[in-house]
This record gives structure tokens, C-alpha cells and sequence, in this order.
């Protein structure tokens, strides 16, 4: 038997599964993150082959090809898979080169070190000694290693020359040839700033203490704001983003970074990182003296000449000579990073070439390695490299002969005619960023800048935040643009480019050294399609590539949409003025987003929700609308609905995962609120179901309410209202709550105990034990109220049911706790169905209701036409989305259905919420009650957690005095 077992024999063939096969394996055991991310913008594609600048891949089916200007950000130099690099390559697995000989001489990573050397020479006249590695962060890491080293070395050093002093001041004071002046303790005591100082052996261990403390400091490194350097724990602390470096403050070096224009920042830098102590001196005339020593304490300061990660900026000349000047002065050495723009990227092998200005260590990696080999250096300038260093720093897989082999046949093919590979770069570059400076020209709202040198280029877009396209803005606000942006070119123009994650606006153009005209061509009328497709605001077309794939055609035409201005921005309020309220909403249906963008009314429900789908928990959350209300008494209330990015589906879907993904998004919906002053937050439909009824957010200075209470008293009064205008007697009617164990459905049912004779609690299977406790409280409130009422005649509603069906078991029962259950139990055992309170699993159990509320968690409708009974009845759907399939009104002519919940506005209003799709006087009950708390300058939260009958009392007076009006809305 194999110990290998089946993957083992199948294990070439596993390799080889399908592209479908590993994108799922990516997203599931790999990065899910990341896979998600890709995807919300089409940048998910899987890649099989590459050669030159281009990538090929079979998704979609045929083979496609794809013009790679990402370039490996800045690695594929020499483009992918050169053939020359392939057949070094080749010869070295053939020749069968040893892959693993450490701890031998390694000729080929020797010659490598010299080569680097020697190009590194006749550009600066120095000589240098090298540390190969395998990645740029690991060279990052052996560069503040060597640095750090050098920095320990010469603090040794000086405690070292401190202790000879000190054993000098002991001889000379014995043989005589020096002595304390008067005093000298007590002074020596006050300068140190210690206490009384009683012998000179106790001055010396002072000295030494000091001097010990000193220079035991923990190092300080310096780079540049906006800087790259890697992701490693030491590589990381030089990296500028707060993204990548937050989750990790408390481990690594400590790093200071210097402004990219401040070439003053560097002197005050080097006075904040001054260390001092003292030490003795010896005067001519005998007397000894104290001396303070100081120095800075710098152990290396790292800079990017042009910064690629960070957005391709260009560091200018004041602040490396300031730096140079530093670094000559205090004598730290300054790192010369070029793993991105060095290797003749830039028009020249190295980007500080142009600077003129002198490194003490340069880094080289990605290109060095012709995209096939991973490899990285540190060269370190000889008259500082400490031989101790290739000793004490090793890894396993530097020096390898493959890796180095292929770098020098790298460095070969760049040097070859003269350099006419780097000339190359700089000609091709040089052309490139004067045509991309004319489409800058044609397009100076669209692209706001272009920066770079040689082929090392940044173009940033210009944010559209003021564009009319809802989408466009919602975008741009959350730096998400610049992905629609790359998503678009790849997907619609076989063009890959990418934003940085550090400035997020900037696309990095980095292609190879062989990139042609043709090339250059596609991807400048690619940048020119999506610029014009930006200013047009043409939304549709930039996100149909989302969509597309599931269409057989091209989308429909796009419906001419007006060019409304962007809604003015809502500005913070100030104290004393109009209460500022926050609603959150979210799309409830594909529909509501055409509402809120009309440009996707091209847009099937099917493209609707694929679109929400891609972009689910990416999007934060954002200001969907605004308005202004006013209430009969003269108060005012300024409201701003902010639109949390889920639909309830995907809400329902991550609390069923118990992910936290769309409460994250609630919570960053309400410091929204916050932050433009709201006061009271509403937190409408799937956001309060995601919160627990806002339970699950703790707020002590906004008022949160789930809206329901209003939401409670009208639903019920509408219902009642249709139901006594279709001529129902409510003391006979059986009332059906889909939703039974939620807080509306519960609510509603004590509500309406009070005039309808029968209830059948419906919930999901298995949530009996949360209807039980429901039903159990509205046959105690009935029996309360039976008992507040001796004359049974004129008992309305359950209490008048209760009295009819139990009255010989009623005198016994106290009214307590388990009173409600004991009629629970009794009435259910002896009458069955036919019990004034019921609880059922199915919505069959509506058939014989002649009122039915519907107030479920449901993303589907739940109740279809085979639920409803024939005869007359009441339907009131409080859910959003819907819970009543359409079919049952087309089926059920003796059905009323209306939508609950709903109420008017004071005075008339038409309150302009385009994106809520509600006809300008209503608004939803749960939104009112959030106005309401606005207008009454609610402290404290309001429909918080379970909801109360006398809460749906109180909000229902309120509204009334405020002039709300309970609608009364046939679907
Ligand atoms: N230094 C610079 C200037 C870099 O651009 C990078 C990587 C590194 C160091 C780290 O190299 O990834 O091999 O460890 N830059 C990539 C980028 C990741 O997106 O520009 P690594």
C-alpha cells in the first residue's frame, strides 16, 4: 500500500485541475479577502501563459490575450519568460545544477556580487561588497541588519574608549600628572544631574551608567512619508501606510518618517534623535574636567529615489542632499532603495543617478531576477562593510546557482550594446509620458496628474465627486474608482494596469523595456475610452462589464437620464440649530437601486443583484439622500438617509454565517451619522435585524431606535381601519401574524388582543420556544384585563374569547406568571385549533384568517395566493422586502392587501427622497419615528431592543401632535 495513497498517485494530474479548480481554491484556502475583492471590480482572471508584455488567459472560454502594463509592479523589466533568461534557466535544471550547497563556495553567486559591484562602481567610484537574498523585503531586512550592526559596533567602541579613559584618569591622578580641582564632586554631582557624589569610583560608575543608557537606546531609523520598503516586520516599520503598518505597531523597529518636501525636517530630526553623555577630559595644567560626548542616534535612513508603491513620486534634490549631508555628518549610512526603479527602469540603472547625489547601500531585487528567478541585494560600500556580516546574516535559498546564473545574464543583456536596453527604457519612456501629458490636456477633470521617469509612471485620477452619477461619486468618495478604472481597461480593453493600495487614485504603468508602439498606442486609447466615458458619466458602460457574460447581447440601450447635480453635501450642524436625524436604508430590491442610480436602468433585477453582489461588504456605507421636514407644532428636523450597501439577502447570509461583515457595515453606517452631526439615528429595515434590534451597538451619545414602534401602531391601525371598512366585525375576526416571534409581530398581537377575538402566532419551524412565551403573555393580559373588568359583557377582544371559552377555569387562576401558561396549555389541549391564541408553523394556518399581518425577516415573499383564504380579508405586509407574493392579489380578488407601516407626512409635506422611492407625502413608519425623535429632541434611545406596547402608545400620541397621519396604502 502506498503511503502516498490516491493524491499521491494522482498528484501530477492534480496540478494540472481545471482554472475553475484553483480559483476556488484560491478564494477559499488562500486569500478569501482578496479573491472577494478582485472580483467586486472583474480583476479576477486567472493567467496560464505569458510571454513579452503579454498575459493570455482561458477564462471566458478561448484563449484571450491581455497587454500587461502592471509588469510584476516594476519585476518584468525584461517582460515574461525572455527566451535567452528561459535558456539559462534551462541549462541549469538540465546541467543539473546544485540547488541546495550551502556552506560551499558559490561561484556563480560570487560572480553575481562582483558584477553589481562593478556596475555599481562606475556610476559612483566606490567599491562595494554584496548580501544576496531572495526577496526585496529580505534585503530590506539585511540592510537595517548591517546598519544596525555598524551602529552596535561603534557604540561598543565608545563605552570601550570611555572605559580606557577612565582607567587613564586613575594612573595620571596616581602618578600626579593630573588632579580634581576643588569642588570637583559636587560640580561633577550637579551636572549629571544626580544626587550627592561622595567618591570618585562612585563618579565613575555614574559615567559608565550614563554612557550605558546613552547608547543602549533603542535604534531610530528615519524614511521618507509615503515610502515603501516591504512587508516584513522589520521592512514594514519603514513603510509609510498606516493600512499596512496599524495592525502590527507594537512590534519592530521604531521609524521616523521625514516629509517628502521638508528639507528642513531632516536637521530637526537629527537634533530630536541627539543622544549626550559625559566623559573626562585632561587639561594641560592638570585639572580634569568633565566632557559632555554627544552624537544622533540614527542607525540608517532609507529612501525610494522615486516611490513606487507610494504612487510614483519623485524625491527631490533638496531633500537627498539634505540627507546626504546627514548622513555624512552623523555618520549613518543612507539606503538607496531602488528594488522598483532601479535596474534601468527609469532611463538609467539607477533612479538616483539623476539626483547626483551618493548612496551608502543599494537595494536591488525584482528585475534582477528577469522575472524568473527570485533574488535580491544589498550592497553595502566596502569601506564600511562589515566582514562579521556574512556570518552572522544567512538564508537557505540566497546564492542559490539558478537565481544567479539567470541575474547576471540579466545584467548582461542590459549592458549589452552600450545599455541600449536602459537607453531604450528612457526613449520609450520619455514618449509615453508626453502622450499621456496631451490626454492629461484633453482631460483635465478626468486625469489629474501624471508623474514618473523612463517607464516607472503614476497616473492619478481625478476624483469625481462632483459627477451627477450617484455611483461614480459613491466610488470616488471611497476610493474605489481607481479599481472601476482597472477593471474596466482589463475587462472591455485587455489592458491590465492596478492601483496602489497606498494611493489608492494612482495607476502604476510599469510595462518592459520591449514595450512598442503598438502597445503604447492600445493603452493610451484605452486611458482615452474610460476618460471619456468619465466625463460623459456613462456609469452604465463603465460597470456593464460587471454584469456582463450572463447577457447573450449587448445590454439594452441606456435610458436618457436628466443630468441632475450631485446633491449638496451635507454639512455638520452646529448646536442650536435644525436637529440633524440619520436613517439608515439599505436596497431593499434590485429596483431601489435604478431608483437611486438611474443610469443602471438598463439593468435587469438579474444584473441588479449580480452588481450588488460583487460590490457586497467593499462598499461603505454612504449618503443616499436629503431633506427637510417640518412638523405641526413648528419644529424642524433636517434628515439625511444614509444607505448601508447590503441587500437583505446578504444580510440574512452573513448572520446565518455568523460573519460580522454587514454589522461592521451598520456600525461604520452610523459614525457616518455621526459625523454629520446627526443626533438621532434610525436604523432602518435589515439594519436593525442585523443589530438585534440596534442591541448589538453600544452608543451613549446618539439616539438609536429601530423605528418600530411607530412602525407598530401603524401597521395595526391600518389594518384595522381596511378591516372596518370591508364590514369585518374585529371581536370575530381570527388574526394571523406571520412573524410571530419577531418584535413587530409580537408587539402588534398584544396590541390587537385588545379587539380581535383569536390570534395564531405564526414562526419559522423550531421557533416554537419563542412564540410560547408570546402567546403566554397575551392570555395574561387578557386575563388581566378580564379581571379589571368584572362585567363580562362588556369584554372586548381576546378577553372577551377568554371568557367565553375558559370562564369555569378562570376563578381559580391568579394572575401571574404561570397563568399564561396554564391557558396555554388547556385552552390548546381542550379546544385544539379552535384556541383563542394558537401557534402554528406553516403559513396554511392563514387560510382561516380574516385579518393577517405580515412582518417576517424574509429576503422572498412568503405568503403566495394558496395561503389566503376565499372569503374577505384583511392583509397588511409590514416586511421589507415584501412578504406577500403578487400572485395574491391577482388570485385572491376577495383579498385587500396593503402595505403597513406607512404614514404621511405633516402638512402635507413632500419630502424629496428620490433614492427611497416612496410617493413624496409617505414615509415608512420606522423613518417617521426617527424624525419624530428629532423633532423632540430624544435623549436617550427610543425603540432599543424589544419593543413595548406603552413605547407604541407613547410614539403613536407623539406623531399625532406632531401631524403625522397613519396611511392607509393599497398595494
Ligand atoms: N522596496 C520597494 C521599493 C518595493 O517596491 C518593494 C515591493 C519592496 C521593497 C519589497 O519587495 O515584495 O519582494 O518583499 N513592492 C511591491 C509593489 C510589492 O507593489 O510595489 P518584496
Amino acid at each position: 500500500m502506498s503511503v502516498l495513497g490516491r493524491a499521491g498517485e494522482t498528484g501530477a494530474g492534480r496540478a494540472e485541475e481545471s482554472p475553475a479548480a484553483g480559483r476556488q481554491a484560491y478564494a477559499t484556502y488562500l486569500k478569501p479577502r482578496l479573491a472577494r475583492m478582485l472580483a467586486a471590480f472583474g480583476l479576477d482572471l486567472s493567467f496560464h501563459r505569458a510571454e513579452g508584455d503579454r498575459l493570455f488567459t482561458l477564462d471566458g472560454g478561448e484563449e484571450r490575450e491581455v497587454l500587461d502594463f502592471i509588469g510584476g509592479f516594476g519585476a518584468s523589466l525584461l517582460g515574461h519568460n525572455h527566451p535567452e533568461l528561459i535558456e539559462v534557466a534551462r541549462r541549469a535544471l538540465d546541467g543539473r545544477r546544485p540547488f541546495n550547497a550551502q556552506a560551499s563556495i558559490r561561484g556563480p553567486a560570487g560572480l553575481l556580487a562582483r558584477r553589481l559591484s562593478e556596475r555599481l562602481q562606475r556610476i559612483t567610484g566606490r567599491d562595494y561588497r554584496a548580501t544576496l537574498a531572495s526577496t526585496g523585503a529580505e534585503a530590506v531586512e539585511a540592510a537595517i541588519k548591517h546598519a544596525e550592526l555598524e551602529m552596535s559596533l561603534r557604540n561598543d567602541r565608545l563605552l570601550e574608549s570611555l572605559e580606557e579613559r577612565l582607567r587613564m584618569l586613575r594612573l595620571r591622578l596616581r602618578d600626579g600628572r593630573s588632579f580634581l580641582p576643588e569642588g570637583f564632586l559636587a560640580a561633577a554631582a550637579e551636572r549629571l544631574g544626580v544626587g550627592r557624589i561622595a567618591t570618585l569610583e562612585a563618579l565613575l560608575e555614574h559615567l559608565r551608567r550614563e554612557a550605558a543608557e546613552a547608547l543602549g537606546q533603542e535604534p531610530r531609523f528615519l524614511a521618507v512619508c509615503g515610502s515603501f520598503h516591504g512587508k516584513s516586520t522589520g521592512s514594514l516599520k519603514l513603510t509609510y501606510s498606516r493600512l499596512y503598518r496599524h495592525p502590527w505597531r507594537r512590534i519592530g523597529i521604531s521609524t521616523v518618517f521625514i516629509p517628502a518636501d521638508d528639507g528642513e525636517a531632516v536637521e530637526r530630526e537629527m537634533e530630536r534623535a541627539r543622544v549626550a553623555f559625559h566623559t573626562v577630559a585632561f587639561e594641560p595644567d592638570g585639572r580634569v574636567e568633565l566632557r559632555e560626548q554627544s552624537l544622533v542616534n540614527v542607525s540608517a535612513c532609507f529612501v525610494e529615489p522615486i516611490q513606487g508603491e507610494g504612487g510614483i513620486h519623485e524625491l527631490g534634490p533638496r531633500l537627498l542632499e539634505a540627507l546626504r549631508r546627514a548622513a555624512d555628518e552623523h555618520g549613518f549610512p543612507l539606503v538607496i532603495d531602488e528594488i522598483q526603479s532601479g535596474m534601468g527602469r527609469t532611463g538609467a540603472f539607477l533612479a538616483l543617478e539623476a539626483a547626483g547625489v551618493r548612496g551608502d547601500y543599494y537595494l536591488l531585487s525584482k528585475s534582477l531576477g528577469g522575472g524568473l528567478a527570485k533574488v535580491s541585494a544589498l550592497l553595502v560600500d566596502a569601506a564600511r562593510y562589515r566582514p562579521d556580516f556574512g556570518v552572522l546574516h544567512t538564508s537557505t535559498f540566497a546564492e542559490d546557482d539558478y537565481a544567479s546564473l539567470i541575474a547576471l545574464r540579466v545584467l548582461e543583456i542590459l549592458e549589452r550594446d552600450n545599455d541600449a536596453l536602459i537607453r531604450r527604457c528612457r526613449e520609450t519612456g520619455a514618449a509615453l509620458l508626453g502622450r499621456l501629458r496631451q490626454l492629461r490636456a484633453r482631460h483635465p477633470r478626468q486625469l489629474r496628474e501624471v508623474r514618473g521617469r523612463g517607464l516607472m509612471i503614476g497616473v492619478e485620477l481625478e476624483p469625481q465627486i462632483m459627477s451627477p452619477s450617484p455611483l461614480l461619486r459613491v466610488l470616488s468618495e471611497q476610493n474605489l474608482l481607481s479599481y472601476l478604472a482597472a477593471g474596466y481597461l482589463l475587462r472591455v480593453h485587455g489592458i491590465r494596469v492596478a492601483p496602489t493600495l497606498s494611493e489608492r487614485a494612482t495607476l502604476r504603468i510599469e510595462p518592459s523595456a520591449y514595450v512598442g508602439r503598438e502597445e503604447c498606442d492600445r493603452l493610451l486609447a484605452a486611458l482615452e475610452d474610460l476618460l471619456v466615458r468619465l466625463e460623459a458619466s456613462d456609469t452604465r458602460q463603465l460597470v456593464s462589464y460587471l454584469v456582463a457574460g450572463r447577457r447573450s447581447g449587448p445590454p439594452p440601450p441606456a435610458p436618457a437620464v436628466e443630468r441632475r447635480p450631485p446633491p449638496p453635501r451635507p454639512v455638520p450642524s452646529a448646536a442650536g440649530e435644525v436637529p440633524r436625524v440619520a436613517f439608515l436604508a439599505h436596497f431593499s430590491e434590485p429596483a431601489d437601486l435604478h431608483a437611486w442610480e438611474p443610469r443602471l436602468a438598463g439593468f435587469d433585477d438579474a444584473d441588479c443583484e449580480r452588481f450588488l453582489d460583487r460590490t457586497r461588504g467593499l462598499l461603505q456605507p454612504f449618503v443616499l439622500d436629503e431633506a427637510e421636514v417640518r412638523s405641526l407644532s413648528g419644529e424642524r428636523a433636517r434628515v439625511t438617509v444614509i444607505g448601508v450597501p447590503f441587500t437583505p439577502e446578504q444580510a440574512m447570509e452573513s448572520m446565518r454565517q455568523g460573519a460580522d461583515w454587514s454589522l461592521d457595515l451598520v456600525r461604520q453606517g452610523v459614525e457616518l451619522a455621526r459625523q454629520l452631526g446627526s443626533s438621532v439615528v434610525g436604523l432602518g429595515g435589515h439594519t436593525s435585524i442585523v443589530t438585534d434590534n440596534c442591541r448589538r451597538i453600544v452608543e451613549d451619545e446618539l439616539t438609536l431606535t429601530s423605528g418600530n414602534s411607530l412602525t407598530v401602531a401603524a401597521a395595526w391601525e391600518a389594518s384595522r381601519q381596511a378591516a372596518v371598512g370591508l364590514g369585518l366585525d374585529l371581536g370575530a375576526c381570527r388574526l394571523g401574524i406571520a412573524g410571530g416571534a419577531g418584535n413587530v409581530g409580537a408587539t402588534l398581537a398584544e396590541l390587537a388582543a385588545e379587539e380581535v377575538g383569536g390570534i395564531v402566532l405564526i414562526g419559522r419551524p423550531g421557533a416554537g420556544r419563542f412564540l410560547r412565551p408570546v402567546a403566554e403573555r397575551l392570555y395574561r393580559a387578557a386575563l388581566e384585563r378580564l379581571r379589571q373588568q368584572p362585567a363580562a359583557a362588556e369584554a372586548r377582544g381576546l378577553a372577551a374569547a377568554l371568557a367565553a371559552s375558559a370562564g369555569d377555569l378562570l376563578p381559580s387562576l391568579a394572575a401571574d406568571e404561570a397563568a399564561g401558561e396554564i391557558l396555554y396549555r388547556r385552552l390548546a389541549a381542550a379546544l385544539g385549533e379552535r384556541a383563542p391564541v394558537r401557534i402554528a408553523h406553516s403559513m396554511e394556518a392563514l387560510r382561516d384568517c380574516q385579518l393577517v399581518v405580515s412582518a417576517t425577516n424574509s429576503a422572498r415573499p412568503v405568503i403566495g395566493a394558496e395561503h389566503v383564504g376565499d372569503g374577505p380579508v384583511v392583509i397588511c405586509d409590514v416586511a421589507v422586502p415584501q412578504d406577500v407574493d403578487s400572485a395574491v392579489q391577482r388570485e385572491r380578488p376577495r383579498a385587500l392587501v396593503i402595505r403597513g407601516g406607512m404614514v404621511r407626512a405633516p402638512l402635507g409635506q413632500q419630502v424629496e427622497m428620490p433614492a427611497m422611492r416612496l410617493d413624496g407625502g409617505q414615509l415608512w413608519g420606522c423613518l417617521a419615528e426617527t424624525i419624530l425623535l428629532g423633532f423632540t429632541r430624544q435623549q436617550g434611545h427610543f425603540s432599543y431592543g424589544e419593543l413595548t406596547a406603552a413605547n407604541v402608545r407613547r410614539i403613536r400620541a407623539l406623531a399625532a401632535e406632531h401631524g403625522f397621519e397613519i396611511e392607509l396604502k393599497q398595494d
